[in-house]
């Protein structure tokens, strides 16, 4: 009997995903990249605001191993908190155990859908989010933009990036090889038989890039900007809340 096709958009699936990542998450996404979402990461936080008010509150959505925390601190090092969402319990123990003890005393983990969180409303003087939205799907990015404007104070900012399909390029036939073909191969033979790291392949296929998800923003009365880093293979929104937000 032949199993039911899964569906890589459910929640559950994907903090399965991610819980057997999360030991090797962090070499593997910076070696595997070329070093590339480290420059990215970068290139979000400089899209937030260096002034956000004496303490700004920060949320860091699809949170991870909190590798976007020191780019935060060093830009804004008058920060109060940052929350940190994110559906993998592992990917929280990573980030506890091994990785920013010296400002843990800054950090709220909360292991939560971010779709459905009970984070307040207009709670965040700033969000940022880094490489989290290409596991949702359009149902739910529209979902993502809702809860965004939600938990944003008026006036707030915001900054995400997301690996991209960078279409028009004249190198992407390179770049879909490396990450359609290489990346399997290299996954399968040094991580002996997974294929978790690679499904990154299919989710940044069908993301696109950032334009569904910049309109949904839009759609929620947020001002945004979209910009592409590195020819679209990445692709960022930024913006903020207006004042009077209704
Ligand atoms: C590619 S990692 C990015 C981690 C980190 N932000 C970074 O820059 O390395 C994507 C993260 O999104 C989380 N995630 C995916 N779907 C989620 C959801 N619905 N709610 C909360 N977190 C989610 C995963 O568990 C994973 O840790």
């Amino acid at each position: 009997m032949t199993e039911p096709a899964k569906d890589i958009y459910d929640p559950e699936f994907v903090a399965d995903l991610f819980d057997r990542c999360s030991s090797s998450y962090r070499s593997w996404s910076a070696v595997s990249s070329f070093g590339f979402v480290a420059i990215w990461r970068h290139q979000c936080v400089a899209r937030l605001p260096r002034r956000a008010g004496p303490h700004p509150v920060v949320v860091d959505l699809m949170a991870g191993t909190g590798e976007v925390w020191p780019y935060v601190l060093r830009r804004i090092p008058e920060v109060a908190t940052i929350t940190a969402l994110d559906i993998s319990h592992r990917m929280h123990l990573e980030a506890v155990e091994r990785l920013h003890r010296s400002y843990s005393d800054k950090i709220t983990h909360i292991e939560a859908n971010a779709l459905q969180s009970d984070l307040p409303a207009n709670h965040a003087d700033l969000l940022v989010s880094t490489f989290g939205l290409k596991t949702f799907n359009t149902d739910q990015q529209s979902e993502l933009a809702r809860q965004i404007a939600r938990i944003l104070k008026p006036g707030g900012s915001f900054s995400l990036i997301e690996a991209s399909d960078p279409k028009g390029w004249m190198l992407r036939p390179f770049y879909r090889f490396y990450l359609d073909r290489m990346l399997p191969l290299i996954e399968r033979y040094f991580l002996r038989g997974a294929n978790d790291f690679s499904m990154i392949g299919a989710y940044t296929q069908n993301f696109g890039d950032c334009t569904y998800f910049a309109d949904a923003l839009r759609a929620n009365g947020l001002s945004v900007e979209m910009k592409k880093h590195f020819f679209g293979c990445a692709t960022s929104v930024a913006g903020t809340k207006p004042k009077h937000h209704t």
